[in-house]
């Protein structure tokens, strides 16, 4: 499953990241990928250990620990710390596929089941620069507003497009998700929303309360925490 996140940051947040990246300094993205990623990898970073990159990265997590549609639809266990990645003057990362298992700090692993992408610049500023998803049902090319967040299948073949105008700048991270299974991910999602959007046209009632105890039985049943 794609979804879109709108809003994980307020304008101002945005403002103020972008002052602090653009003061980085930025190394080259090949320091982080794999051999089959660093072969199609053309871009740069922040250092994992850039303590610009910690101190954002924190804020980005408080965000998303705040926002009721990331929740439910990632249903998160852990994240790796979020990283900030910057493509301009023909910059690119060809078609590949993101490592499934990733170290995070304090010497553990992680499974990354999703993969997420936070837009920290406007479409308008900058030509070029889709991510596009490759899945079961064809590709799709994303390019959002500043502040919004596309959450998609770590499994997935994606790129992203040489960026011939201006500069992209985003964080990027992967979580392990409670529910292994997208597609199990997926319905528990649609579950829950159709539940809140029953609360909110009838109130709470004995329907709806039969549907919550469904939803959190097949969450136990799903979830590995
Ligand atoms: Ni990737």
């Amino acid at each position: 499953m794609m979804l879109h996140v709108p809003g994980v940051l307020s304008p101002d947040q945005v403002r103020q990241m972008r002052a602090a990246l653009d003061a980085a300094p930025w190394t080259d993205g090949r320091e982080t990928v794999g051999d089959q990623g660093a072969q199609v990898k053309r871009n740069r970073q922040l250092p994992e250990q850039s303590p610009v990159g910690r101190e954002l990265g924190k804020t980005v997590l408080a965000a998303l620990a705040r926002n009721a549609l990331f929740f439910s639809s990632a249903l998160p266990l852990r994240f790796v710390p979020p990283l900030f990645n910057r493509y301009e003057g023909g910059e690119n990362y060809g078609v590949h596929v993101d490592g499934a298992v990733r170290a995070v700090p304090g010497g553990e692993q992680l499974r990354t089941d999703l993969s997420c992408t936070l837009f920290l610049c406007e479409p308008e500023d900058y030509d070029g620069g889709e991510l596009e998803v490759i899945d079961t049902y064809g590709s799709h090319e994303v390019k959002l507003p500043a502040g919004d967040l596309i959450l998609y299948p770590a499994s997935s073949l994606h790129r992203v497009h040489p960026v011939t105008r201006g500069a992209r700048v985003c964080s990027f991270f992967w979580l392990q998700s409670m529910v292994r299974s997208d597609q199990q991910r997926g319905m528990l999602f649609e579950l829950d929303q159709s539940i809140q959007k029953l609360r909110a046209r009838l109130g709470e009632c004995e329907e709806t309360v039969a549907l919550t105890g469904h939803y959190h039985n097949l969450l136990r049943l799903w979830s590995d925490v």
